[in-house]
């Protein structure tokens, strides 16, 4: 639909922008920190771009208050970050490391006092090795009481002062990269583990929300999910029907059990078929009902082009562009479902990542007529090289990228659809897991490339952290005007 006006953003809106313990922190092995799967697994050789790792990464461990000092002066009113489960628990179960409790009581009580809402991910994808060691980490149910275990000493501790909870990461991401395609640890390559390991994170899931409910504690709780909504090319009935089937595989395979506490039948069905569904037991279906979240996380980078497949073989399982060198990432193919093409009304970036602003919209429309939840847009953002010139970053490629994001949240809101905030990817520069430091998010730019040692980590303002900074300030009341048509 077309509005003649666009609705004003809520004036609660959490503007915000995001990270991950990985990415940022650093100081690996300091105070007490146990390894995690990604801390073993990029000792690997070949396995991320330039084998770069997160040994120190933009050492965010240190300098949180320089950091958290450039939000306040960009004026955020809300940060997503997650918390290291192996700072809080080395083993990931057992002794709690108490300065981990004290490094992230700092880092929470630091955004409050400059009136930063904290938004806290339980789990972006640093599993204690420990765990993976002992029992195949999301492969075992044992994990289910472990993460809930984790889960509620945060609760305990944070809760007088965290209002918001993303509980997992990408569920959809880490399971297919770390079970499906290999690149994610543990580097598992098989589907029926791949489902297996998915379900169980969906009770962890479901069994961290029940208990934050059943708990009281004060707030807003849900997980975060990346969603990439589908296309068809053209209106050719089975490439039509081709997208559905990409979207309930793909997308609704996650959603329905958060929102509904069930999986859509028709992918079930097939998967029982192939004798690759997962075993769901009576009392997994009891849990999966009683962990509804209160809110969905949104994260947006792109959205999918699809025609109908014939080929009963696996094709190509889609090769990603790690390096920022255009046009050598390939397209997925799903047997007897979909191949994935490229969409002729979209440009892609140098990642080859589909940019599409209008699919955002999609995405909260889609959630709003089937689950009916909140939204809270907990990433967005381009990745893209940046160069520094006399400490100056011009981005204007990165401005434009979010501006038209963001009008596309606006006619949502104006829509109809419940949002409570945007948070962009991400605050500072980062490790992108398989792309080094090269890729860059940050509206602040650091200062460090890919080697360990090469980088003076300080900080740069680029120009997108002055846009942002007057959007927060009007609450994104000139956005439109920018680019309305
Ligand atoms: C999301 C993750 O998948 O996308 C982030 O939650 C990640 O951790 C972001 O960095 C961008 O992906 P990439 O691969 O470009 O770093």
């Amino acid at each position: 639909m077309k509005h003649n006006e666009l609705d004003s953003f809520p004036k609660d809106f959490l503007w915000g922008s995001a990270s991950a313990a990985y990415q940022v922190e650093g100081a690996y092995q300091e105070d007490g920190k146990g390894l995690s799967v990604w801390d073993e697994f990029v000792k690997i050789e070949g396995t991320t771009f330039k084998d770069t790792n997160g040994n120190i990464a933009v050492d965010h461990y240190h300098r949180y208050k320089e950091d958290i000092a450039l939000m306040h002066e960009q004026g955020l009113k809300a940060y997503r970050f997650s918390i290291a489960w192996s700072r809080i628990l080395p083993q990931g179960k057992g002794e709690i490391n108490q300065a981990g409790i004290d490094f992230y009581n700092s880092l929470i009580d630091e955004l409050v006092k400059y009136n930063i809402e904290p938004i806290v991910t339980i789990y972006h994808w640093d599993l204690p090795n420990n765990l993976q060691a002992e029992y195949g980490g999301w492969e075992s149910r044992v994990i289910v009481k472990d993460f809930t275990n984790y889960a509620k000493i945060l609760f305990e501790h944070f809760s007088d002062r965290v209002k918001y909870w993303v509980t997992l990461n990408e569920q959809n991401v880490f399971i297919t990269h770390g079970y499906l395609i290999g690149s994610h640890p543990p580097a598992v390559r098989n589907l029926k583990r791949a489902l297996h390991a998915n379900h169980i994170a969906n009770l962890a899931n479901a069994s961290v929300i029940k208990l934050f409910k059943e708990n009281g504690y004060p707030g807003k709780i849900g997980p975060s999910f990346n969603f990439g909504p589908v296309y068809a090319l053209d209106s050719y009935p089975e490439n039509v029907l081709a997208k559905i089937d990409t979207e309930e595989l793909m997308n609704f395979f996650w959603l329905d059990v958060y929102a509904f506490g069930k999986y859509p039948r028709t992918v079930l069905k097939q998967l029982e078929k192939l004798n690759l569904a997962p075993e769901i037991t009576s009392e997994d279906t009891k849990l999966l009902a009683q962990g509804i979240p209160d809110f969905l996380g949104l994260n947006y980078y792109q959205t999918a082009t699809v025609v109908e497949n014939l080929n009963t073989s696996l094709g190509e399982i889609g090769k990603m562009n790690n390096s920022g060198k255009k046009g050598t990432g390939s397209s997925l193919e799903i047997p007897l479902i979909s191949k994935f093409v490229s969409n002729p009304y979209l440009e892609k970036t140098n990642w080859d990542w589909t940019v599409d602003p209008v699919g955002i919209r999609f995405a909260l429309r889609t959630i709003e007529s089937r689950y009916q939840l909140p939204v809270l847009i907990t990433e967005n953002g381009l990745g893209e090289f940046d160069v520094l010139e006399d400490g100056e970053i011009h981005d204007s490629y990165r401005i434009d990228y979010l501006q038209q994001h963001l009008v596309e949240i606006q006619k949502a809101i104006t829509d109809g659809v419940h949002v409570l905030g945007y948070c962009t990817w991400s605050f500072t520069d980062l490790l992108s897991w398989l792309n080094g430091y090269q890729k860059r998010y940050g509206f602040v730019y650091i200062d460090r490339n890919e080697t360990e040692h090469e980088g003076s980590l300080n900080r740069y303002k680029k120009n997108s952290f002055y846009w942002y900074q007057e959007v927060i300030k009007t609450n994104g009341s000139k956005i439109s005007k920018v680019s309305e048509d």
